[in-house]
């Protein structure tokens, strides 16, 4: 993929949901047909941004049975809780479809912790996608601060390497996370970092600033070191300088 990508620009609102949504199911299918007979592994983002697009999903054909549903990062509280990314696409998407193979992170309880919460996940990853795992679709998001996933500027969790899933301890008034890591992110078939609004102009300018280099003040920018192709889906008011 050559920094830092192509950049498109949807009307707003309802024309930037349904743009979305409909590329989203062209984009399944014809990974679908690039690999035929395999297991389409797609990683989705939490936050506001994806949810009236997911919405919009159940009116559109999908290969259903053939995608496992994984999530780029959760926020480490019950699926029932507004803040939950699973819980909120399966209100959003999942629960109105018949047969969507999901793999939500796992929910806190008394006998499951952060870290073996984000060890969990992993195995799940792992066992379904193999070792050093690479995902057909990567839905990002995108924060006024550049995070992307739940990989914050200048936080420990950005530069591991190793790990394939890594638990993000509550910090600057954030509930505990769990989280994709960079090479993960990096190692996607095709990624779309999904974003609308004036806040985000700033953000993903700085994430599409070339030449590529480091990441840690804008952890988006990871993307310009990405190995597949990546698309940047925003409307006008997102579209950078
Ligand atoms: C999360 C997301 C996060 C999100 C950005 C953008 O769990 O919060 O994964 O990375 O994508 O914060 O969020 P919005 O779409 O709400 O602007």
């Amino acid at each position: 993929m050559s920094a830092p990508g192509t950049l498109l620009v949807a009307e707003s609102g309802e024309g930037y949901v349904s743009a979305a949504s409909h590329l989203i199911s062209r984009e399944l299918w014809a990974a679908a047909a690039r690999r035929p007979g395999e297991r389409i592994h797609v990683a989705i983002s939490g936050g506001n941004t994806p949810l009236p697009i997911l919405s919009d999903l159940r009116t559109r054909a999908i290969p259903w049975d053939r995608i496992d549903w994984f999530w780029v990062d959760e926020r480490f509280v019950p699926h029932a809780d507004p803040r939950s990314n699973a819980g909120n696409a399966r209100r959003a998407l999942f629960e109105h479809v018949q047969n969507a193979h999901v793999f939500p992170c796992p929910e806190p309880s008394a006998t499951l912790d952060l870290e073996t919460a984000a060890k969990v996940y992993e195995e799940a990853i792992l066992g379904a996608l193999g070792e050093a795992p690479v995902f057909d679709l990567v839905l990002l998001g995108i924060g006024d601060d550049g995070h992307t996933a739940s990989l914050f500027p200048g936080e420990p969790e950005l530069s591991e390497t190793s790990r394939v899933v890594v638990p993000v301890p509550a910090r600057n008034g954030r509930e505990p996370r769990l989280t994709l890591t960079a090479p993960v992110l990096q190692s996607a078939r095709t990624t779309w970092v999904l974003a609308q609004g004036e806040k985000k102009r700033g953000p993903i300018g700085r994430a599409r600033a070339t030449p590529a280099g480091p990441w840690s003040e804008t952890p988006a920018h990871l993307l310009s070191h990405a190995r597949g192709d990546v698309l940047w889906l925003v409307d006008a008011a997102a579209r950078p300088a």
